[in-house]
């Protein structure tokens, strides 16, 4: 089908997800037709590095024999097969003894989705069920960071805390919290590390105080926030938080869909500071995005529970058509040997370079701030970088980098005035570079619009 009818037919058809539907229905869609490692091509032909892997989940990059042949087998041997009611099917099954394997230590147990948001979901009913079945069915309330992420289904969009995910939903719900970012940039108790990590523990706990611990079922985060912004916590704030999280019995939910499998240089983001926690959500880098999945990892002490403190013959009631889908695990079991046989160390390699020159940005006349680790980065833009002033939201500076960095052929994510980097893990330190000099040039073609408003 040519270019034209796509755009007419999508315009007329298709409601995009986090998109100003207005807006979309003037311009029509960006159609990409094709990729092949670290590079995607537009329906127009226009070549583009894909500097976000796709929506940070392509992290083998798009041209990967062994996930297609997965794929292909597990198509033929079995297409479908059902995990509900004691089902199974061998990929699953050895899926969840290699996440087992591979996840921190105290995960012994998965229960799989088909994505994030569904994870997000699992993980929040599960900490419900877990205190329930321990005898504290009042534990309802839930807390998370504002400017997190945490999908678009309903009780996970409100733990979400971005105003598009709220506005117009009802959400958030009565039994949802935040407490404030540990955004380093803009802390309103400076940049000392020591002092933002106060700050978190401070508001943590009045949170607590205010709904009562005995109320709290659990909080979630991102090991590094991704949607919000690319914001990376000071050394100690999680393992305070989790600590905290341990003192009152409340469960500590690290949401790794964007930093798990390596993203940020170790396998998980929690292993920066060696934390553990009680639930673990992974989606994204576990199929690389060839094929949906979610995982929600478990400690040993949240599954015996669940299998121990009910009346013999509970069912657990939850559940989806597709979790543990064959196809999807023999491909996630394809992607999970590619990352052990060196993609991994790959990014261990190369990230620091990658950061080294992502902070050469720093001088840029747009820039405020640059942030980031492993594979993961975000420039945020300012009109005024001694007061770190944000551009006026009308004169559109991020979408304009945006634009021009399309132009230039890279792909990166915008987030306000923030721009996001997420490169596959094929990429070598050339590759890298030119991602730079590309966002480099995208900056300039910016910066001579904004003078010439
Ligand atoms: C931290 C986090 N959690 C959950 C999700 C939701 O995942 P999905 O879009 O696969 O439902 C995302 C998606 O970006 C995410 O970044």
């Amino acid at each position: 089908m040519g270019s034209d009818s796509l755009q007419r037919l999508d315009i007329q058809h298709s409601l995009h997800p986090v998109t100003a539907l207005a807006a979309h229905e003037k311009r029509g869609p960006t159609v990409i037709v094709s990729g092949r490692g670290a590079r995607v091509t537009d329906a127009d032909g226009h070549e583009l590095l894909d500097g976000f892997s796709g929506l940070w989940c392509v992290n083998v990059g798009y041209e990967q024999p062994s996930l297609v042949e997965a794929a292909r087998q597990q198509l033929e041997t079995l297409p479908y097969a059902t995990s509900f009611s004691h089902f199974g099917n061998a990929p699953a099954i050895e899926l969840a003894a290699e996440l087992a394997r591979v996840t921190p230590e105290n995960l012994q147990h998965v229960f799989f989705s088909l994505g994030g948001s569904d994870a997000v979901e699992t993980a929040l009913k599960i900490a419900r069920y877990y205190h329930s079945a321990r005898g504290e069915p009042q534990r309802l309330h839930f807390i998370s960071l504002e400017r997190g992420y945490h999908g678009s289904a309903f009780t996970g969009a409100g733990m979400t805390a971005l105003p598009a995910f709220h506005a117009h939903f009802g959400l958030p719900l009565e039994f949802q919290h935040h407490i404030p970012s540990h955004d380093v940039y803009r802390h309103p108790a400076g940049p000392d590390p020591a002092a933002i990590v106060r700050a978190g523990l401070e508001s943590f706990h009045a949170k607590v105080e205010e709904l009562g611990a005995e109320r709290v079922a659990a909080f979630i985060v991102e090991p590094i926030q991704g949607a919000g912004g690319i914001l990376v916590p000071p050394p100690g704030w999680l393992p305070a938080i989790r600590e905290a999280c341990s003192q009152h019995g409340i469960l500590f939910i690290a949401d790794e869909v964007i930093t798990g499998f390596g993203r940020t240089g170790p396998w998980f983001g929690c292993e920066h500071e060696g934390l553990q926690p009680d639930l673990m959500t992974l989606a994204k880098g576990l199929t690389s995005g060839y094929v949906p999945m979610g995982a929600t990892m478990m400690s040993d002490e949240v599954y015996r529970t669940l299998v121990d403190r009910v009346p013999e013959g509970t069912v657990f009631g939850h559940g989806f058509t597709y979790g543990g889908h064959p196809v999807s695990a023999a491909v996630a079991l394809a992607v999970l040997r590619l990352y052990r046989e060196g993609l991994i160390d790959h990014v261990q390699q190369v990230a620091p370079h990658f950061q080294e020159r992502l902070a050469e940005l720093r001088v840029h006349p747009l820039v405020g701030d640059v942030r980031g680790l492993g594979l993961l980065g975000a420039v945020e833009l300012v009109s005024d970088k001694e007061s770190r002033t944000p551009f006026d939201p009308a004169a559109k500076v991020g979408a304009r980098v945006h634009a021009a960095a399309y132009r230039g052929g890279l792909l990166c994510r915008l987030m306000g005035d923030t721009l996001g980097f997420a490169p596959p893990y094929v990429c070598e330190k050339g590759d890298l570079d030119r991602i730079v000099d590309l966002f480099t040039q995208a900056l300039d073609d910016a910066a001579a619009e904004v003078e010439r408003r």
